[in-house]
């Protein structure tokens, strides 16, 4: 796992953006992960700075929406997809048709996720993930094996307290469907993103601890192709 440690969130933000305009340059039909969460929204802010400055495009580009949350209204804005679309998709020039999301009100959940499995194909050229308190992946909680699919999830404690976070009412969701772990740690690269001293000790735990299914996060030591992206805070306990 390599390990990139920026002064401020700013620098972060900024640091990470500049790999992601190369990486679009590079290959402009990049087909990426992405999540919702706090985490990476300064970063997305940059990339609709960039593209509104000419500096990147999404055009030819694809986006898979990483994990959605069930029971939540259509319109929810809490929704992983609207978050996305929001502060990324939508605020960019990819068009509509590459804009993929997982849909926890299909009648066949089942069917629905294999279908996103298809359509993600060969597998995610790159994915952007932040670290849940507990070392989650996605919705990916500890535990989860190595090798799972898309799939319908229960979420950890910790987990629903943290996504209250996102909803402005009480009614937070217990349970969600997620990208599972086979096709994050089969994507050709990696970035695990963390800000904030309360990721500090997950993070650390991340990159000292042992490497196993308990923390989720863990498992991307063995990935050929991770980044790590800090910021002061969130990589103040390990060097
Ligand atoms: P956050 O969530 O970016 O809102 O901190 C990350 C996660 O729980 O995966």
């Amino acid at each position: 796992m390599n390990l990139l440690r920026f002064d401020s969130e700013a620098a972060w933000a900024s640091g990470v953006a500049t790999f992601w305009r190369d990486r679009l340059r590079s290959n402009p039909r990049l087909k990426m992960c992405l999540p919702s969460g706090l985490t990476p929204n300064p970063i997305y802010a940059e990339m609709v700075r960039s593209v509104a400055a000419g500096e990147a495009t999404f055009a030819q580009a694809s986006v898979f929406v990483l994990d959605e949350f069930g029971d939540v209204a259509l319109d929810d804005p809490g929704r992983a997809k609207h978050a996305v679309m929001h502060h990324l998709a939508g605020a960019v020039d990819l068009p509509a048709a590459a804009f993929h999301f997982l849909d926890p009100d299909a009648p066949d959940i089942d069917a629905h996720c294999r279908r996103y499995d298809l359509d993600i194909g060969d597998g995610f050229d790159l994915i952007l993930l932040g670290i849940g308190l507990n070392g989650h992946l996605g919705m990916n909680e500890p535990g989860s094996p190595a090798r799972s699919r898309t799939r319908r999830v229960d979420l950890h404690e910790t987990t629903i307290a943290s996504a209250a976070r996102y909803f402005s009412h009480r009614n937070v969701p217990r349970w969600g469907v997620t990208v599972g772990l086979q096709p994050i740690l089969a994507s050709k690269e990696v970035w695990l993103l963390a800000t904030g001293s309360g990721k500090a000790a997950i993070t650390e735990r991340v990159v000292r601890g042992e490497i196993d299914e308990r923390v989720p996060a863990s498992l991307l030591r063995r990935h050929a192709n991770c980044s790590l992206f800090v910021e002061a805070e969130a990589g103040a306990l390990f060097k």
